[in-house]
């Protein structure tokens, strides 16, 4: 099956840019938010970001231009996905409310369509099970800044079929990404080498070992990070790091990946991030 059409669920940092990616290559997008005001924000981001490659280069006006006609907004999961081949799933890393939207989309979704979730942790075996069809289940997991960034890390639960991956695989390809597949578990591969690093960087910073700015330059200078990994915690949003952590911690019942005691007081303190204009460092 080719992919011609697909319903994007959540504009927020991770939604607008695979439906700006889909869009840009041209694939149509229908973009499923809950309000007009966040579908608005995310249409605003997907130009700034055009706008952005436009300024270099990358693409011109005209592309710019068929990749926002490409973008259909709804308010509606079930009117979004009715005449899609692939739903990516992109809402807040939370089981309840991806399981309400699952329900939603297993009704109206066609027969045919390839169920996608972009979710960085949350078991894809569990995801799927919430269907009537975990065989057409998958994890398509994007990276941040999606336009940017080449990994599509494919994530393979218990009942996902050979086809399925074939077609998501064929899908990431037409978007110029490289789709690594890998098999469900907690954190997957990403997540699980990548958040002890950021989580030992907080431990350092906590236990006064060095400030975050020389833990970052070690690892930039030292290592070519292109971020150090407390910049990169900002980036991604402390309270994701820490729902990854916890779902390492638990999935794993392995103390090594205890979240630092910093990294919590920091998420319980409301300094989440660029989000939110302070984590590590401060943002305008
Ligand atoms: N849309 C389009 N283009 C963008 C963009 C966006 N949102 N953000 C950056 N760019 C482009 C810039 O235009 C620039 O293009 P150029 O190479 O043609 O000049 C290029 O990306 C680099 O951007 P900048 O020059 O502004 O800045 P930097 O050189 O500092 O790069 C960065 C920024 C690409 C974010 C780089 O610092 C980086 O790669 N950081 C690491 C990001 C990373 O690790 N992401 C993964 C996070 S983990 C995740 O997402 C998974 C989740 O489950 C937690």
């Amino acid at each position: 099956m080719d992919v011609k059409k697909v319903a994007v669920i959540g504009g927020g940092t991770m939604g607008n840019g695979i439906a700006h990616v889909f869009a840009m290559n041209d694939i149509s997008v229908n973009l499923i938010e809950t309000k007009q005001e966040f579908a608005d924000k995310a249409v605003a981001t997907i130009e700034k970001n055009l706008d952005r490659m436009v300024k270099k280069e990358k693409i011109d006006e005209a592309k710019k231009s068929a990749t926002m006609d490409g973008i259909s907004i709804f308010l509606d999961v079930e009117e979004g996905v009715k005449d899609v081949d692939l739903v990516v799933e992109a809402v807040p890393e939370n089981f309840e409310i991806k399981k309400t939207v699952w329900e939603k989309v297993d009704k109206a979704a066609p027969d045919h369509a390839i169920l996608g979730s972009n979710t960085s942790s949350i078991s894809i075996t569990k995801l799927a099970a919430l269907t009537s069809r975990p065989e057409k289940f998958i994890g398509m997991h994007f990276f941040n800044p999606v336009p940017v960034m080449k990994l599509v890390e494919i994530v393979r639960g218990l009942q996902t079929d050979d086809e399925t991956y074939e077609i998501v695989k064929e899908a990431s390809e037409k978007l110029n990404k490289v789709p690594v597949p890998v098999n469900d578990a907690p954190g997957f591969v990403s997540n699980r080498v990548l958040m002890p690093m950021i989580n030992e960087a907080i431990f350092c910073v906590g236990e006064g070992v060095a400030t975050a700015e020389h833990v970052d330059e070690v690892m930039k200078l030292g290592m070519a990070h292109p971020m150090g990994p407390l910049r990169l915690a900002d980036f991604i949003g402390l309270d994701v790091c820490l729902d990854i952590l916890n779902v390492l911690y638990e999935g794993f019942k392995d103390p090594k990946y205890r979240p630092a005691p910093l990294l919590v007081k920091m998420v319980d303190a409301g300094k989440l991030g660029n989000k939110t204009g302070e984590g590590f460092y401060t943002y305008d």
